[in-house]
């Protein structure tokens, strides 16, 4: 079997640790077998599904279901995220010892979509995660500054009148959630890092000697609030668009490393959750199959990052975070093959509705980018060729 390769970069499989699959619950927006190919053609080999099912993943019997099925597609490695309490936003831990040690083995856990907003409950999720050799991802969203007729961050926001997440709602969570990390003597990861001030607070923190880590998503890379002035749903995501200055930190932030690696937070929803008022639409965008060609558009293209870091981002420290050993390794002899090749100069257009994800909300519909995946290998076995899922 050949695979063509001239003039092509080839890079560690990607690790996504921010993934919503909609299984179970919402198979009609997302299934483990639709987002299993839509990681492939991203050029994923792992992806991280988040807690936020329906029921939700908070028991050893979602945990191990997730894994399962995903192990049976065979198109990339689906790691359940466990709910860090029962019930997301709960008031009770739930068993993250019996989900670590499932067949699923969870690593990592969060209340994604929701915050674990009671600081006590994170202080002891903290504390547990810590014995437990486990994760705790933060949607950092303090929900009381959430309510009600905030604007969003910014000047388009204000003028438009739209409702939304305050900056100081995620960075007093990011600032709250280091300090109890440092009392625990745990590592925090924070999910989905949308503002300058998120970049400056982990930074302060990691010169603290606090073990902290953070993503940022593509489209808050690629994207700002000017957006909004089409009112369209398809922009409605948590956290909000922000302004191009926190475009621009968080780009900074990335490539120095403070920002630690691109997540997609790849949030499948169905068009008439998304098609009514802005206000209305369910927030979140679909993110695997864009995520290495906007990565290449936003870090690359202007000499933030070279291919090295695009591997190092993308793949080695996602890996490294939630201790994945089987991936984001350096391409080495005798080294599983988990691989991905990349076209550097493949001119393409994104059709939402030729997406492989049974959801169609991506906010890049239309867009022309200059890089694409064409082929993944998930230990040795071909998953994409030429830009195609082999199954
Ligand atoms: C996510 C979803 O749809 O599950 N939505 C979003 O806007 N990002 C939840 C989340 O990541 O907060
Ligand atoms: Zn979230
Ligand atoms: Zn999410
Ligand atoms: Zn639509």
């Amino acid at each position: 079997d050949v695979i063509e390769a001239d003039g092509q970069v080839l890079l560690p499989g990607f690790v996504d640790l921010h993934t919503h699959l909609r299984e179970p619950g919402r198979e009609d927006t997302e299934t483990i077998e639709s987002g299993s190919a839509a990681a492939a053609l991203g050029g994923y080999t792992a992806v991280f599904a988040m807690a936020n099912t329906s029921p939700v993943a908070d028991s050893v019997v979602i945990t191990d279901h997730v894994w399962r099925r995903g192990q049976e597609v065979g198109l990339v490695d689906v790691h359940p995220v466990g709910a860090v309490t029962v019930g997301l936003a709960g008031k009770q831990l739930a068993e993250m010892a019996t989900m670590a040690a499932g067949v699923g083995a969870v690593k990592m856990f969060s209340d994604d979509g929701h915050c674990v907003a009671d600081p006590l409950i994170m202080r002891r999720a903290l504390e547990y995660s810590s014995s437990l050799g486990v994760l705790i991802a933060q949607h950092a969203e303090e929900p009381r500054l959430t309510v009600g007729a905030v604007a969003h961050e910014g000047p388009t926001a204000a003028r438009l009148g739209l409702a939304g997440w305050p900056r100081a709602a995620e960075e007093s969570i990011v600032a709250r959630d280091a300090l109890l990390a440092r009392d625990a003597g745990a590592r925090v990861h924070i999910c989905h890092a949308s503002t300058a001030g998120t970049v400056e607070l982990v930074k302060w923190a990691r010169g603290q000697g606090i073990a902290i880590t953070a993503e940022v998503t593509p489209h808050h890379l690629l994207l700002d609030d000017s957006r909004l002035e089409t009112y369209d749903g398809v922009n409605r995501v948590n956290p909000p668009l922000r302004e191009a200055s926190d475009v621009a930190a968080l780009r900074k932030g990335l490539a120095e490393g403070i920002l630690d690696c691109v997540a997609t937070d790849h949030a499948p929803h169905a068009e008439q959750d998304k098609c009514c008022e802005f206000s209305a639409a369910r927030p979140g965008m679909l993110g695997l199959e864009t995520a290495l060609a906007i990565v290449v558009q936003t870090m690359v293209t202007p000499g933030l990052l070279d291919w090295r870091g695009v591997a190092r981002v993308m793949s080695e420290r996602p890996a490294e975070i939630v201790g994945l050993t089987d991936q984001g390794r350096p391409i080495a002899v005798g080294e599983p093959a988990n691989l991905t090749l990349v076209d550097p100069d493949h001119e393409w257009t994104v059709r939402a509705p030729e997406l492989a994800s049974l959801s169609h909300n991506s906010p890049f519909d239309a867009m022309t980018f200059g890089a694409k995946v064409t082929a993944t290998l998930l230990r040795g076995r071909v998953t994409v060729r030429g830009g195609k899922v082999q199954s």
